[in-house]
C-alpha cells in the first residue's frame, strides 16, 4: 500500500500543478478528495485492515490528504492571482491622454463677460436671479414707479406686444429692472442678486442694437446705505477691469426707481483717438444706480419703513467691449466666426477670482 500511496501522491500532485485555470483544478480536486475521490475511495477501505496496519495506513492517508489540499489551496491562490493581473491589463485606462488638446468653439464675448460678473459678484456674495424676456406694463414699468404717461417711459422706446390672455399690454422688457420687482415679491430679505440678461428697446444705429443685455444688481436689507453701493460697485470695477487704482466717479441722476440716484463715470484717456481705461484724467459713463425707491419697496409688498437697499445696472455689451477692445456694436449680433475666433475666449477656462477672470 505505501508503495501505490507515493504513486498516488505523484499523480495527484501532477493534476494540481497541472491545473491550468480554476475549472481544472475544480476537477483535480473532486477526482482526489470527493465522494468518489481516489483518496476518499482508499479511504473507505481502512475498515477492512487489522488494527495495526489501519493505524499506519491511516497516518499516511490523512498525511496525503493535508498535503494535496494545501497544494490545491496554494494553486487555487496563484490561478486567482493570475486571472487578476490579466483582468487589470486588459482593462487599464491611458489617463496620461490628454481629454482634447485644442478645443476648437469659442466662449461668445457676451457669455464670457457675464462668466466674470457672475465670478465678481458670486465672491462677494450674491447669487444670479433671472425672469423672463415677455414681460408686462406692471413689472417693466408701473411697480417701479413710473406714473402713467410719465415721460419716462417714452425714454425705453418699448417694443409693444399684442395683449395677454388677460387683457394685460405685453412688451418686450426694456431693462432687466422688472426682475427687481419679481425678486421682492418673491423671496425674503435679505436678497442679494444679479440679473443678467437680455433687452429690448426699438433703436438701430452705431451705437444702438434692438436686443442688448443688461445686468442689474439688487441689495436689500434693513441697513445697506449708499456708502455700500459706492464701495459695491467700486470693488466691481476696479475687478473686472483689472486696474487697482481706476477712479470712479459718482454723478447726481435721475431713474424712476431709485432715489438719489447716480451715474457711475470712470476714469480714461482719449488721447490720440484711442480710449484707454484708468487714471488718466478723463471720464466715461458705464452704469446707472441708486438706492432703491421706497415706492418700489411698497409696490413689492415690503415695508419701506423696515426694508432698503440699493440697485444698479449697466450695458453688458458696452463694458466687454471696453475691457476686450471690440470697436462695433454691431459685430456682435453678425454670428461672423472670423469674429468669433479672433474675440472669442477658450470654452474650458472659466474665470474664477483666484485663478484669473480671463486670458
Ligand atoms: N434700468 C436702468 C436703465 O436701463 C438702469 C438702472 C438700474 C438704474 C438700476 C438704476 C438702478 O437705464
Amino acid at each position: 500500500m505505501m508503495e501505490s500511496l507515493e504513486q498516488l501522491r505523484a499523480e495527484l500532485a501532477a493534476a494540481v500543478a497541472g491545473a491550468g485555470d480554476l475549472a481544472a483544478l475544480e476537477e483535480a480536486r473532486v477526482a482526489a478528495l470527493g465522494k468518489k475521490g481516489r483518496i476518499t475511495g482508499l479511504m473507505k477501505t481502512l475498515g477492512g485492515l487489522s488494527p495495526e496496519e489501519r493505524r499506519d495506513a491511516g497516518a499516511a492517508l490523512n498525511a496525503l490528504k493535508d498535503e494535496i489540499s494545501a497544494a490545491i489551496d496554494a494553486r487555487r491562490r496563484e490561478l486567482e492571482r493570475a486571472a487578476l493581473d490579466a483582468r487589470l491589463e486588459a482593462e487599464r485606462v491611458d489617463i496620461t491622454l490628454p481629454a482634447r488638446p485644442e478645443p476648437r468653439g469659442h466662449l461668445h464675448p457676451i457669455s464670457q463677460t457675464i462668466d466674470e460678473l457672475i465670478a465678481i459678484f458670486g465672491d462677494m456674495g450674491f447669487s444670479v436671479a433671472e425672469g423672463p424676456d415677455i414681460e408686462d406694463d406692471f413689472h417693466n414699468f408701473t411697480a417701479l414707479n413710473f406714473p402713467p404717461g410719465h415721460p419716462a417711459r417714452e425714454m425705453h422706446d418699448t417694443f409693444y406686444l399684442p395683449e395677454g390672455e388677460d387683457g394685460t399690454p405685453r412688451l418686450l422688457r426694456t431693462h432687466t429692472s422688472p426682475v427687481q420687482v419679481r425678486t421682492m415679491m418673491g423671496q425674503k430679505p435679505p436678497i442679494r442678486v444679479i440679473i443678467p440678461g437680455r433687452t429690448y428697446r426699438s433703436d438701430h444705429d452705431m451705437t444702438h442694437t434692438p436686443m442688448f443685455h443688461q445686468v442689474e444688481g439688487l441689495v436689500i436689507d434693513e441697513s445697506t446705505h449708499m456708502g455700500h453701493l459706492k464701495g459695491c460697485l467700486i470693488e466691481f470695477c476696479r475687478a473686472f477691469f483689472g486696474i487697482d487704482d481706476l477712479p470712479l466717479r459718482f454723478r447726481p441722476s435721475f431713474f424712476p426707481f431709485t432715489e438719489p440716484s447716480a451715474e457711475v463715470d470712470i476714469g480714461c484717456s482719449r488721447k490720440g483717438g484711442e480710449l484707454k481705461i484708468g487714471n488718466y484724467g478723463d471720464w466715461l459713463e458705464i452704469l446707472g444706480c441708486g438706492m432703491v425707491h421706497p415706492n418700489v419697496i411698497r409696490n413689492c409688498g415690503l415695508d419701506p419703513d423696515r426694508y432698503q437697499g440699493f440697485a444698479f445696472g449697466m450695458g453688458i455689451e458696452r463694458i466687454a467691449m471696453l475691457k476686450y477692445g471690440i470697436p462695433d456694436l454691431r459685430t456682435f449680433f453678425e454670428a461672423d466666426l472670423r469674429w468669433l475666433r479672433h474675440y472669442g475666449f477658450a470654452a474650458l477656462d472659466m474665470p474664477s477670482m483666484t485663478h484669473g477672470l480671463s486670458r
